[in-house]
């Protein structure tokens, strides 16, 4: 099995907060994410997809293909977004690296198996510091 490891970037922003917490309880729980008036991340994301090599290109699969479903379905969805407001598949989710890197995943299954890959894992990167890894539902 040999896996195979795409990057991307995207900017957006986001709040994380709860609507029946007052800003005291938001700010106590998600620190300077609940900040009212938004703020924003450079976020990185690595998806990361395994498979056999293909004999006949060497590729597990073909990274330029990965690449345009990457930016196709994610990177248009959420670059200079909020990701609170403006991206479908957040819609009714707290905005936290966790939930982002299982809505990217719940995005990419599918579709990485049409390109003949099998998705491993969805890896984002929120600062140089904090990052999330989902491997899809394992437990
Ligand atoms: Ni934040």
């Amino acid at each position: 099995m040999v896996f195979i490891t795409r990057r991307e970037r995207f900017n957006a922003a986001h709040r994380l907060f709860r609507a029946d917490f007052s800003d005291e309880e938001n700010l106590n729980t998600f620190g300077k994410c609940s900040n009212p008036n938004w703020h924003g991340h450079n976020y990185t994301l690595y998806v990361t997809v395994k498979g056999l090599v293909n004999p006949e290109t060497g590729f597990v699969i073909n990274l330029k293909d990965l690449s345009q479903l990457i930016e196709s379905q994610i990177i248009e969805k959420l670059d200079h977004r909020n990701i609170n407001l403006e991206v479908d598949f957040m819609q009714g989710k707290l905005a936290s690296t966790e939930n982002i890197a299982i809505g990217i995943w719940d995005e990419l299954e599918a579709p990485v198996g049409l390109l003949g890959g099998k998705l491993h894992c969805v890896r984002v990167c929120e600062t140089e510091n904090n990052s999330v890894e989902y491997f899809g539902k394992i437990f």
